[in-house]
């Protein structure tokens, strides 16, 4: 590492801020009103004690995972966030070669400003079988929610992420403050030319709609093959629903603090969504992960996996590919680093009672 380059997660956020437009910084750090959740993410995994087990001769960690049958190279993945040209000039092309590089599995966001067929095409440079997920906004209009489903389909995406957090918009008061409500000129979200209404390509046009239901999810189980996840689950008795109309894996989330304001932090909530769900789905989480300890404190509490959404925000803005690189590295240097400390061979070896409730954090 050169002098002064980050040497963990959180650094890369101070590394961000230096380079960054400060309304596109906010932008990035942002959550809704008070920010409540977006602190409580963070600090609930501090106040979890990890309680290593000893002289279990486990050897060097083994960080490969399987999801849904895919094959990854630790339990990472890169959470789909919107419009990373705001970020850096090579945008999602950037983050799609990072991923595909290091192995981990990118959920590309329908908010991208690079078109799905794009970023899927860098992402085969880089790899000879890299996997892309495709998050989706199900749209009202029925027809262009197909067309973009048959899109990533197309591109090669292996599964769908259907965002269940978002019947609105939430209320992010630092781009409220910024005057922060559409993207600069020149930025489009291309995969939004042919929705009707509005500027082709514009945020404006995205419907963000209460009047998703649980029907859009037994239509689109109906429409594609592609394993569907649920992204946005934070009651377990949503999580015990998703489970029975049969998806293929619920992603714990409160979309990183930016949606509804003082729901649970995702850690905390997690114990709960296990026990309804019950093994019958895998699970993944978000919000707040930035260091390896994080993410074996959510692999013993029952998640399969790790989204990480901000962090190869501030990746891509410090140094394009080689920062989302970099920030990927360096959470698998620190996973490997954890597990061997807390004496486990693999992710999917790491016990329940490694974590305790309790006073790891100070004051
Ligand atoms: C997001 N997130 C998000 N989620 C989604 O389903 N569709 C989207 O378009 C976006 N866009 C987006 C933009 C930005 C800038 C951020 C920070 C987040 C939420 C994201 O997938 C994830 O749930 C959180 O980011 C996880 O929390 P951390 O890792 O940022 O703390």
């Amino acid at each position: 590492l050169p002098h002064g380059a980050p040497v963990n997660v959180r650094e890369f956020e101070l590394a961000a801020r230096l380079v960054l437009d400060p309304v596109h910084a906010d932008y990035v750090r942002g959550g809704a009103q008070d920010e409540v959740t977006v602190r409580a993410n963070e600090s609930a995994f501090a106040g979890l004690c990890l309680v290593p087990r000893v002289l279990r001769g486990a050897g060097e960690p083994v960080l490969r995972t399987t999801l849904l049958g895919h094959e990854a190279s630790m339990p990472v993945l890169i959470a789909p966030t919107a419009f990373h040209r705001l970020v850096h000039p090579d945008a999602e092309r950037a983050t799609a070669r990072a991923a595909a590089a290091e192995g981990v599995i990118m959920i590309a966001a329908m908010l991208s400003t690079v078109a799905i067929e794009d970023v899927a095409a860098e992402a085969r440079k880089a790899a000879t079988d890299p996997c892309l997920w495709f998050q989706l906004y199900p749209q009202p209009d029925l027809g262009f929610t197909r067309a973009i489903v048959q899109r990533a389909e197309a591109a090669g995406c292996r599964a769908l992420v259907v965002t269940a957090d978002s019947p609105a918009l939430g209320r992010a008061e630092r781009n409220d403050r910024n005057d922060f409500h559409d993207l600069p000129p020149g930025l489009r979200c291309e995969n939004l030319r042919e929705l009707r209404g509005g500027e082709p390509g514009s945020v404006r046009q995205v419907v963000l709609s209460p009047e998703i239901s649980w029907r859009h999810v037994e239509w689109l189980r109906e429409t594609t093959d592609l394993p569907i996840l649920v992204k946005g689950v934070l009651h377990p008795a949503d999580a015990a629903l998703a489970a029975d109309l049969g998806v293929d894996g619920i992603v714990v989330s409160n979309h990183g603090g930016r949606q509804l304001d003082t729901t649970p932090p995702t850690i905390a909530q997690l114990p709960r969504i296990a026990e309804a769900v019950a093994g019958r789905v895998p699970l993944l989480l978000d919000g707040g992960v930035r260091r390896g300890t994080d993410v074996i404190k959510a692999l013993a509490l029952g998640a399969a996996a790790v989204g990480i959404g901000r962090p190869i925000m501030w990746g891509l803005a410090v140094g394009g590919e080689d920062g989302v690189g970099a920030v990927l590295s360096m959470l698998r240097r620190e996973l490997a680093n954890a597990l061997a400390l807390c004496g486990c061979a693999a992710p999917s070896e790491v016990p329940r009672d490694l974590v305790m409730n309790g006073t790891a954090k100070e004051g």
